[in-house]
């Protein structure tokens, strides 16, 4: 089978780890050359290290317009172009209240986010419509489309983010350029940690747990892996996606399917809670309507 990214010059912010690495990976293995940017120099140095021909890296902060354009740029002095643009570095951003969440850290937040993603796609532009076209794809997250799954400036940004995608895929149509967002679930990766302040290789450790023991998590029953969400992006930069712009894919393992009680037969039916009625009886009554 020809490989789907087969010689395709692919730029990969937060590419040092979680599904910026796991998409890496995944880019290499289907034939094409990676710029990879991150602000984790050493892990990026590895990584070029592992790949060599295939994986150039690059210190970038993409708060950084300067460290974006320069990005972009290696794809076109390293490998002579740009194909594919994976717009995926994050953190959790700023946590707590409404009222006592400073106005620093939700615009911190949302330059991370959101800004960036504008940064990373004005800058990749010119590049992917001198070579006829191009595909972009940027990390939203189910926290952009329900409540209850990040803070509020990282679930803004995420919104953002989906929207962001959908207005430039209609600008950029005419210049062949696809624009998409993809929407991870839960996927075990360092971000739960350094959300919440761990050192690296702590965070690194809870990524791992989660794989492990992130099953019961969703519908799906297993934990989600940064591959999952690398499968949909690398279908996305592909041509195989080439009739796909201008939307969002969930990649959640189920879990924005419906409240826990609707897939977990073991989970309390907020009913029979709020009526006080016995759960059994509930279950068994909603087991035989279903049948009927
Ligand atoms: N893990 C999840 O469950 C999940 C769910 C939905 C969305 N996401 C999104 O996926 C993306 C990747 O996160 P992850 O889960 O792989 O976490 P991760 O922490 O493993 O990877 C994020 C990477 O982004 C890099 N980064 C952080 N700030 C940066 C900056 N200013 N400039 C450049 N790089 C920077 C980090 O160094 C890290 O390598 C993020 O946008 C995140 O919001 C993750």
């Amino acid at each position: 089978m020809t490989p789907r990214l087969a010689k395709k010059i692919i730029v990969i912010t937060g590419g040092a780890s979680g599904i910026g690495l796991g998409t890496v990976e995944k880019a290499v293995a289907e034939g094409a050359f990676v710029v990879a940017g991150d602000v984790q120099d050493d892990k990026g140095a590895a990584l070029e290290a592992r790949f060599p021909g295939k994986v150039a890296y690059q210190h970038c902060d993409v708060t950084v317009e300067a460290d974006v354009a320069a990005l972009m740029a290696t794809a076109q002095a390293r490998f002579g172009g740009l194909d594919g643009l994976f717009n995926n570095a994050g953190v959790g951003g700023v946590m707590g209240p409404v009222e006592t969440t400073d106005v620093g850290a939700f615009k911190a937040a949302l330059d991370l986010l959101v800004t960036s993603v504008f940064l990373g796609t004005k800058h990749a532009v010119p590049l992917m419509a001198a070579r006829g076209g191009g595909s972009i794809v940027n990390t939203a997250s189910i926290a952009g489309l329900q409540a209850g799954w990040g803070p509020l400036a990282y679930s803004t940004a995420k919104a953002g983010v989906i929207q962001f995608s959908k207005v430039a895929a209609a600008e950029l149509a005419v210049r062949k350029i696809r624009v998409n967002a993809v929407c991870p679930g839960l996927i075990a990766t360092a971000i739960f940690g350094t959300s919440l302040g761990m050192p690296r290789e702590v965070a690194d450790q809870i990524a791992a747990m989660l794989a492990t023991q992130g099953g019961s998590i969703q519908p799906a029953g297993r934990a989600g892996e940064p591959a999952d969400i690398a499968e949909a992006v690398v279908w996305l930069l592909s041509d195989v996606g080439s009739f796909v712009t201008g939307t969002h894919i969930v990649v959640d393992g189920g879990i924005t399917v419906g409240p826990r009680h609707a897939w977990d037969p073991t989970a309390p039916q907020p009913i029979a809670e709020a009526l006080g009625l016995d759960q059994a009886a509930m279950a068994a009554a909603i087991a035989g309507s279903a049948g009927s």
